[in-house]
């Protein structure tokens, strides 16, 4: 009997998504490894802790593919882009490329929607919440360059900006214990 309660076409996105959310923690993993190489620990630490929630994301995308009697499938990554040439450089990466993923959550809210199908459309309304939040934290990285003179920040603002994205809570949840009411 075929259980499988998703479109194939759905089925795709979902697992085209899945992929993508791996390549967005490849992107934040090489991005920690430049701040980490430029003696910024406490930027670097923050990066891959974003890479390792990116994971998570993924991995939440294959459960429920699963959960639905789907088969995701793993596909070649392609590299992340070449490491930026600045903080501030890298900080706007960081922000493009939540907008980005934003732009392909919404496309999955959208298919969901068109094929009426009220199951994934709920799924999906944790990472638009969640994607709110993530631009957020990517905005205030900006800002809080921006305020510490951006490229032309004082050796001593950038280390109490390291220093406080070293300090930051390192809370990481796993995919598998999140619900929509507990993200
Ligand atoms: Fe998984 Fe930053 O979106």
């Amino acid at each position: 009997m075929n259980t499988k309660r998703l479109s194939d076409m759905m089925e795709k996105a979902l697992s085209d998504q899945m992929n993508k959310e791996i390549l967005a923690s490849h992107v934040f993993l090489s991005y920690g490894i430049w701040a980490d190489d430029k003696g910024y620990g406490g930027i670097a630490n923050f990066l891959y802790r974003h890479a390792q929630e990116e994971r998570n994301h993924s991995i939440k995308f294959m459960e429920y593919v699963l959960n639905r009697g789907g088969k995701p499938k793993v596909e070649a990554i392609p590299a992340p882009p070449q490491d930026p040439e600045s903080l501030s450089a890298c900080f706007d990466g960081v922000f493009q490329h939540e907008v980005d993923n934003t732009t392909s959550i919404y496309r999955l809210v959208d298919l969901a929607l068109e094929e009426k199908d009220w199951a994934t459309w709920n799924f999906m309304q944790w990472f638009v919440q969640e994607q709110i939040e993530e631009e957020t934290l990517a905005q205030n990285l900006i800002d809080k360059l921006k305020i510490a003179g951006g490229d032309r920040a004082s050796d001593e603002s950038l280390f109490t900006l390291d220093k406080a994205l070293q300090d930051a809570p390192n809370d990481v949840p796993l995919a598998q214990e999140a619900t929509g009411a507990n993200p």
